[in-house]
């Protein structure tokens, strides 16, 4: 498998630089920090999509949800270590750039400050990507032998709203935040967020209960606890996130319904 994860360290990266270097092309005259949040949007749509698709063929290849294998469950775990390695340098390199832009270094060094200003802004991302890499892969790979290739596939369709919460931020960059694309992708942010990473839990009960043919409802004591405490783990920050994306659409539904008022 170490080819796979050879290829993703090329392949992110390099997809980067490209974009950077169209973007830097199609848009004269951006800041750096501009610049480099476009290119990392676009290869966090990517590596989205990916996921999402590699989940939907897993999820639906397996009808046994606990025995059934399929390959791409686990390549695509060798996938994300590249890629979340790959993304919190981007993270970084977002933050050196805006402190560069801004020039505010406040006596710091470049270096600390790029690290307060990532830690303050993308403190709950960052904790993200540090556990995906130290806990939820080595599970993934090592820890949870040959089963639950299903349950991989239903995380991964989770990154199904990446690409549209990207698009948005891509969009708001370009100053396009009252355009009706900007609406119509706040909707499916909303929807695929909502169907993807919190309906996605109870369907995964579901889907045991399904199989075993318990109701749902019962399905969380008939399965070990350290299951449910994961499952629990990993929804807590979702859910603070929808909050968050609802509270964000409120925000610019009332805006624009002023905007019409006036
Ligand atoms: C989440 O819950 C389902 C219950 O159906 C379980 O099979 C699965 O293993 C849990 N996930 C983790 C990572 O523990």
């Amino acid at each position: 498998m170490w080819h796979v994860v050879a290829a993703g360290f090329l392949f992110f990266p390099g997809l980067y630089q490209l974009c950077n270097h169209c973007a830097r092309r199609a848009l004269p005259g951006w800041l750096e920090a501009d610049y480099s949040l476009v290119s990392s949007r676009i290869v966090s749509s990517v590596q989205g999509a990916l996921a999402a698709v590699s989940g939907i063929i897993v999820t639906t290849s397996c009808k046994d949800v606990k025995f059934d294998r399929h390959w791409l469950a686990t390549t695509y775990l060798w996938v994300l270590i590249p890629y979340m390695m790959y993304d919190t340098y981007a993270m970084y390199l977002r933050h050196w750039y805006k402190c560069q832009d801004s020039k505010v270094l406040n006596g710091k060094d470049h270096f600390s400050a790029a690290i307060n200003s990532l830690l303050q802004k993308e403190f709950l991302m960052l904790v993200h990507h540090i556990a995906t890499l130290t806990i939820l892969v080595p599970v993934g790979l090592f820890i949870r032998g040959d089963i639950g290739d299903f349950y991989v596939g239903c995380l991964l369709v989770a990154e199904m709203s990446t690409p549209f919460v990207s698009l948005g931020k891509v969009l708001i960059q370009l100053n396009l935040q009252n355009s009706i694309l900007h609406k119509v992708n706040g909707a499916f942010v909303l929807l695929t967020f909502f169907a993807c990473r919190i309906l996605l839990f109870p369907f995964m009960y579901h889907a045991y209960g399904k199989q075993f043919g318990i109701p749902l409802y019962k399905v969380p004591f008939n399965i070990p606890l350290h299951c449910n405490i994961t499952n629990a783990t990993m929804m807590a920050p979702q859910i603070y996130w929808f909050w968050l994306i609802c509270r964000k659409a409120m925000r610019i539904y009332r805006n624009s319904a002023s905007s019409k008022d006036r």
